[in-house]
């Protein structure tokens, strides 16, 4: 082990000399005050106070320095790295309350907001008018009857008294299900929701059928391929049309409001005889004068087309099981877009379809 040199000058120590280290100081406080967050001042102090920094070094080279040097050198570099943790703590203790008056700044919570601001979504309007028909017929003592939106060509057409030569087979435009002859449609409206209820119940029969149908038209302004339609039906002994037009002046009145009553005008359905158009009195105009003359909504008429109806076909009955010598019945077929349309001043039946939640959340979340 050699001995310390005694005749080592520590002048010549350049790491200890006293203008060196005020320098190492310096720089270590410029970086220190310099330092614009607590991860800067991280860097500052591994820079400037770690293992690694010039005031480390230098304190490694008093050990080396002889007996007479090492205390004059300890005590330079010792205030020195004194200075320099101080100046860090300092700045740390600064930087850390900025950090937070920064972050209580950015992060505040206006607890006056109002909190609930989550959209809730609406219910479609045609489900809505759905329960609501519903309702109107269950408060007179109907039932409500479903079928498949898959139907049995037999049951959308030949039980219907629509045999397969008959014209009118053609008038609706039908999706057919492949293989052609499989004898299966998309029902092409809610009409053999009669025939289904007929055979599988007995009379007295009051019910309403809402539902989705289906028809090879291209969506615009006044037609969609998917629709919907309610169905009504009554089989009951000594029916006749003027039960009808009771029944549906009410329904009428539930939904338009009070003094929308109905016209009937002679009209062809095969599963009908006698069968009619449902007029309803204008709810622009109600038909009066003057408005009527120059009414858009009727276009002079007093009237707006609502749907079809008739007093059941004996053959109708007679297909479903029904026995057409004890009881009658009566029918009516509205669709509902049309319904709603007339219901809300809604003008273009693609709202009614696109699903566009602005359109709905105008409904809200309604429940009849
Ligand atoms: N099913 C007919 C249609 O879709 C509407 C209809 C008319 C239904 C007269 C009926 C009715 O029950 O009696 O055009």
């Amino acid at each position: 082990m050699s001995a310390p040199n005694s005749s080592y000058d520590p002048v010549e120590v350049t790491a200890l000399k006293a203008d060196q280290v005020d320098a190492m100081v310096s720089a270590a406080l410029a970086a220190v005050a310099a330092a614009r967050d607590l991860d800067g001042l991280k860097a500052v102090r591994s820079a400037h106070a770690g293992d690694r920094s010039p005031l480390a070094l230098a304190n490694r080279e008093i050990g080396a320095l002889p007996p007479q040097a090492r205390k004059d050198a300890g005590m330079r570099v010792g205030r020195a790295r004194s200075a320099v943790n101080q100046a860090l703590a300092a700045r740390a203790v600064e930087l850390e309350a900025e950090a937070e008056a920064r972050m209580l700044v950015e992060e505040t919570v206006d607890v006056t907001l109002p909190w609930d601001r989550e959209p809730r979504g609406a219910r479609h309007p045609l489900t809505t008018l759905q329960e609501l028909v519903g309702d109107v017929f269950v408060a007179m003592g109907w039932e409500v009857a479903e079928g498949p939106e898959l139907e049995a060509e037999w049951l959308n057409f030949d039980a219907l008294n629509l045999g397969p030569d008959h014209p009118a087979r053609t008038m609706q435009d039908t999706f057919w299900l492949e293989p052609a002859d499989g004898g299966l449609v998309l029902r092409t409206h809610t009409s053999p929701v009669q025939a289904r209820t007929m055979l599988e119940r007995t009379p007295p029969i009051y019910v309403v059928c809402p539902g989705r149908v289906f028809r090879t038209d291209e969506l615009d302004a006044t037609h969609t391929p998917v629709f919907n339609q309610v169905e009504g039906l009554v089989v009951d002994r000594g029916i006749t049309m003027a039960h009808l037009k009771g029944t549906l002046d009410h329904f009428a009145e539930a939904m338009f409001g009070e003094g929308i009553t109905t016209r009937f005008r002679p009209s062809y359905f095969p599963f009908t005889e006698p069968s009619a158009e449902v007029d309803l009195v204008c709810f622009v105009c109600r038909g009066q004068e003057p408005a009527v003359a120059t009414c858009r909504t009727c276009k002079g008429e007093g009237w707006i087309e609502w749907g079809g109806c008739g007093v059941v076909n004996p053959r109708v009955l007679t297909a479903c099981g029904v026995d057409a010598e004890t009881y009658t019945g009566f029918a009516f077929g509205m669709g509902l877009e049309r319904t709603l349309m007339f219901r809300h001043g809604v003008g273009d039946m693609r709202d009614l379809v696109e699903g566009d939640v602005r359109f709905t959340e105008a409904f809200g979340t309604e429940i009849s």
